[in-house]
């Protein structure tokens, strides 16, 4: 392992000052915890050779006196996979990675930066937080630099990748950006610490427990990757940056390899099972539409019940959402919702076109959701499928009923093409819920109910839930057979390259947050 005390822009004049700086003791300290230096992170993230320091040998503010240059964190902008990027790396080497005032002033330095140059910025965080010792000045600088992720939010991707402790008020600069990583068992982020659960709410727990990767990426889907170490964790950040743009006026760049269809079209008829109650993996009709190997998800771990990710078709990057019949039957709640609201407004701000696969039997019943505000939560998919001015396509391939079918990018919604499969179930409800409503008396009266409800069913699958209805009323586009998915989404994505939306005058929407 390297040392990572020398700036990247070596100054003959200097380097007999930077030989104070050496502090063995503290590096080997990160490397025994499983912990990268500053530097050898920012290597890792960066294309060799190119990464550019700046405001390398500031010192900290008022009284601190240290012959260490650099106030704990590295800033500095270099290439990742040929394009320019920002970052700032903390490093936990010096006073914890606390933020005091010049380490905050380099980091709105770097922020403002790729602001105005349009370019994404990355944080490395490993921080105890406000540095204690410069009191209100650091609290400030945490205000500074929020209050520029909020500025940038939509202008340039902004990522944060948690490699040790995020605590306290310090975890909302993370919160604001587009994207969390995070490293297992080196990485946790709370806002309260285990010592003051204890004291408050006399719960025991470990900081694994309450913030680390794990919990952050099922339970409360803070974090939208993780990795088992930082190689790979800052590997998956160089991933993600080859699908997005640089900026909300550019395009996502082109793909590395040229575009690969997936084998065999024909496999995406056999996929979904006779039985409408019977669940399947939608990742394999994901990954019998787009380009060989492009599928990128993000949230993986979260909200199973619905897939958002990142892929290429024919080369474009798209954003996929997807209804996941394989967990909890593919329904919409609460997580789910809002995992796939905030994704759509992601690919909206930075003009990234969606695709929704849609096979959803409704919204999660139950007094668990309705107390936990399904309707204040549910409103935000809706919200954000209806404010998205990206292109935006739907493919029916099984059920797609009553408001969920509304919410998941529906026609009369802003859709701009709905296709369906022949497969395709589109009504106010099931089969089972609308006969047992609509034939009550019938049912009770018959004395072969079975064998009559059966009969109805199949009238309704027929007669009402048929996706050839909704063509005939042009709720869908067409009825596209599976095999020509691939096809039929390429040409309508070509069709929408130069859609145009004017945008209204008002200041900004009231999402229901
Ligand atoms: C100054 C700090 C510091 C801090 C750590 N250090 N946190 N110095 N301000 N906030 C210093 C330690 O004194 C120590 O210095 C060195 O960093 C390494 O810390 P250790 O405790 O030895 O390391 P470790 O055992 O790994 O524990 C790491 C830690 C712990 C869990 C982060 O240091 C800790 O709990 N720190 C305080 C966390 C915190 O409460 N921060 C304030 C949150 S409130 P020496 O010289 O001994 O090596 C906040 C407000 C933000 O951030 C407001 C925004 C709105």
């Amino acid at each position: 392992m390297k040392d990572n005390r020398i700036p990247f822009q070596k100054y003959a004049c200097r380097q007999e000052q930077l030989a104070t700086q050496y502090n063995w003791e503290y590096f080997s300290k990160q490397h025994q915890k499983g912990k990268l230096t500053a530097k050898e992170r920012i290597e890792i993230l960066f294309d060799e050779g190119s990464f550019e320091e700046i405001d390398a040998f500031v010192k900290p503010a008022g009284n601190i006196t240290t012959n260490v240059y650099g106030d704990g964190v590295i800033c500095g902008h270099g290439k990742i996979n040929g394009r320019k990027v920002f970052a700032f790396a903390q490093d936990f080497t010096f006073m914890g990675g606390s933020l005091g005032a010049v380490h905050a002033d380099k980091i709105m330095k770097v922020q403002d930066m790729a602001h105005s140059m349009g370019h994404p910025i990355i944080g490395l965080i490993d921080s105890g937080g406000a540095r204690i010792q410069e009191g209100i000045a650091s609290l400030a600088g945490y205000a500074g630099i929020f209050h520029r992720n909020v500025k940038s939010s939509g202008v340039i991707p902004q990522i944060s990748v948690i490699l040790g402790p995020a605590a306290g008020g310090a975890v909302y600069s993370p919160a604001l950006t587009d994207f969390i990583f995070m490293t297992r068992q080196t990485a946790y982020m709370f806002v309260t610490g285990p010592d003051i659960v204890k004291e408050v709410l006399n719960e025991e727990i470990n900081s694994e427990d309450l913030g680390g990767a794990s919990i952050h990426s099922s339970k409360s889907g803070v974090a939208n990757f993780i990795y088992d170490d930082e190689e790979n964790t800052l590997l998956g950040v160089r991933k993600l940056l080859q699908y997005l743009p640089s900026n909300n006026v550019d395009f996502p760049p082109a793909p590395i390899q040229d575009a690969i269809a997936p084998d065999n079209p024909q496999k995406l008829g056999i996929i979904i099972p006779e039985e409408a109650n019977i669940p399947y993996d939608m990742i394999d009709i994901i990954q019998n539409i787009i380009d060989k190997n492009s599928f990128f998800e993000i949230s993986e771990n979260f909200a199973g019940n619905i897939i958002t990710g990142l892929a290429r078709l024919q080369n474009k990057v798209i954003g996929i959402v997807a209804n996941q019949p394989k967990v909890l039957a593919g329904v919409l709640d609460i997580n789910s919702a809002e995992k796939g609201a905030r994704f759509v407004r992601f690919c909206d701000a930075f003009n990234i076109p969606l695709l929704v696969l849609e096979d959803v039997p409704g919204f999660l019943p139950g007094s668990d959701q309705e107390h936990s505000g399904i309707i204040r939560r549910g409103a935000k998919l809706l919200y954000a499928f209806s404010e998205a001015t990206i292109p935006k396509i739907t493919v029916i391939v099984r059920k797609a009923y009553g408001g969920a079918y509304i919410v998941m990018n529906s026609k009369n919604m802003g859709g701009d093409f709905n296709f369906a499969w022949p497969t395709a179930e589109i009504a106010v409800m099931g089969p089972e819920g609308a006969v047992k409503i609509l034939y009550r008396k019938e049912l009770a009266q018959s004395k072969n109910a079975e064998e009559l409800k059966a009969q109805l069913i199949t009238d309704y699958k027929e007669n009402i839930a048929n996706p050839y209805i909704a063509d005939e009323k042009g709720y869908v586009d067409e009825v596209i057979a599976p095999a020509n998915t691939r096809p039929k989404l390429i040409s309508a994505f070509d069709a929408l390259e130069n859609k145009f939306m004017e945008k209204s005058a008002k200041k900004h929407g009231n999402i229901p947050l």
